[in-house]
């Protein structure tokens, strides 16, 4: 009984991680499924499809690791967050597609409640911005698009939620419907320093309250799955938004403890302890994983474009004919050259937030050649991080607090040792690379494991936590400065036209 099974639900595919009691991974199993565009801006998943895709996983994860379902202890749910399920109680289907946190549908009615003056209120209730990302307008769109909804919704007919509590829906045979508060904080209606739905954000919104999962700390008992589906009957016992899993999969428990996770984009997330710390350089506020019904906090800021640079690079420019090339182009020139790419393909995002920038390359000369074009795309990863952590540093200084210190990363661009030594030398701090850089479902499987008596505490987690690789900072700061300051230049110029 001491493994722990971690459920990862991501954008684009379902991944089940069996895990021993040291934290160590066993077995996994991944399965891809379909992402729908129906319109420009609009992105669609069928939540059904992801459902059967992530059961298929994890029945798969716990064979391969030679197991039986009694020899789980207990299962840790992480998922996409914000993206949007609307389902009929009495059928368990969903009644119109999700909508995925990447689709921008519901920007008529951001701005509509930005313009009546309300964005102070949902900013100083659930620390978020009025934006089409979080769930809150997508909820809304849904009620107010589908035939019938509204009247079924307003009967009780009908259950909301992000991707965590669809599937526990579904695990329990239908039998819970929860949610924990780190997802419960993404979706614009929930009030994060009472912990609780908010009445008055879901009358700005139009959204009756019976359509919401109970919502509990992240490390929690949620329920039992039926017994049919794994082999018995197993325990749910923690939940949490993928990047708050992998800021507690990293051990970030304490305030001024940063990560970064290098995925398509990348997300960086500090943790404040208990303060509800307001940003005043254009991050977010969210609630983290949370132990007890104590509420801490994070800081986020996210990077559109990251490892999506290099598929560009592929398929764009086709410089590379694998991304795991890009290492060996990019270090066949000491440097980029003098060429800075600011990937600014959907506009950027925190720290500057400008929805209309565009790509550029800039310092191009008669000697630059594709592979300092591949060493400025892999920089831009680094440059933009360390933009979001200079201004996650400022807000911790303005609030009385340190700068950040050590910087651990994940995802998959982590392991490319030119980026992290990179993103060491620009931000003058330790780049720590763990052991098990799968830290978001780690982070699921730690809290399934704490519910579930496994683990003692946080002590406990803190001391299993190891680091693989230390990237200590070697550039000079005055070069670091350099560099960043040509950085901005470059971004000014994707945004001055
Ligand atoms: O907020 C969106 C985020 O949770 C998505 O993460 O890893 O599925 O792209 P990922």
């Amino acid at each position: 009984m001491d493994y722990l099974l971690a459920l990862d639900q991501g954008t684009s595919s379902s991944r089940s991680i069996v895990f021993d009691a040291r934290g160590r991974l066993v077995a996994q199993a991944q399965r891809e499924f379909t992402q729908h565009y129906p319109q420009p801006g609009w992105v669609e998943h069928d939540a059904m499809e992801i459902w059967q895709s992530q059961l298929a996983t994890a029945r798969e994860a716990i064979a391969k690791a030679g197991l039986r379902a009694q020899d789980i202890r207990s299962i840790g749910i992480t998922n996409q967050r914000e993206t949007t399920v609307l389902w009929n109680r009495a059928t368990g289907q969903p009644i119109h597609a999700a909508i995925v946190w990447q689709d921008r549908r519901t920007e008529p009615l951001c701005a509509r409640l930005r313009d009546d003056g309300h964005e102070a209120l949902f900013r100083q209730r659930t620390g978020l911005l009025l934006d089409p990302y979080f769930s809150g307008t997508k909820l809304a769109w849904l009620l107010d698009h589908v035939p019938g909804a509204r009247e079924m919704a307003e009967r009780g007919e009908l259950a909301f939620g992000t991707m965590d509590s669809w599937l526990v829906w579904q695990l329990t045979g239908g039998e819970v419907h929860a949610t924990d508060v780190s997802n419960a904080s993404r979706t614009l209606m929930f009030d994060v320093h009472q912990n609780r739905w908010d009445e008055e954000l879901l009358a700005l919104l139009n959204i009756p309250a019976c359509l919401l999962p109970e919502v509990h700390p992240s490390a929690h008992h949620f329920g039992q799955t039926a017994s049919s589906l794994l082999g018995a009957a197993l325990s749910i016992g923690g939940i949490a938004g993928d990047q708050q899993a992998a800021l507690f999969g990293q051990g970030c428990f304490r305030a001024g403890m940063a990560k970064n996770t290098y995925g398509t984009g990348c997300f960086m997330l500090m943790h404040t302890g208990g303060r509800f710390e307001r940003s005043v350089n254009g991050l977010i506020t969210t609630s983290a994983a949370q132990v007890s019904s104590r509420p801490e906090y994070a800081l986020e800021g996210s990077v559109f474009i990251g490892g999506a640079v290099v598929q560009w690079l592929r398929d764009g420019l086709h410089a590379i004919k694998s991304s795991s090339e890009v290492q060996a182009l990019a270090a066949s020139v000491p440097d980029a050259g003098g060429v800075m790419l600011v990937p600014a393909f959907t506009g950027l995002g925190a720290p500057y937030w400008n929805p209309e920038a565009r790509g550029a390359i800039v310092g191009l000369s008669r000697g630059s050649s594709m592979a300092h074009i591949a060493r400025a795309a892999l920089e831009s990863i680094a440059f933009q991080s360390a933009a979001l952590l200079q201004a996650m540093s400022r807000d911790a200084v303005a609030a009385g607090g340190e700068p950040v210190s050590e910087l651990r990363v994940d995802g998959g661009a982590c392991v490319n040792d030119l980026l992290m030594q990179f993103q060491a030398d620009l931000l003058g701090i330790r780049v720590v690379r763990p052991r098990v850089i799968e830290t978001t479902a780690l982070g699921a499987a730690c809290l399934a494991g704490l519910s579930s008596g496994l683990y003692a505490g946080l002590d406990e987690l803190s001391g299993q936590w190891q680091a693989e690789r230390v990237f200590e900072p070697a550039m000079s700061r005055e070069r670091a400065a350099e560099l960043m300051a040509q950085w901005e230049r470059a971004v000014r110029q994707t945004v001055a036209r």
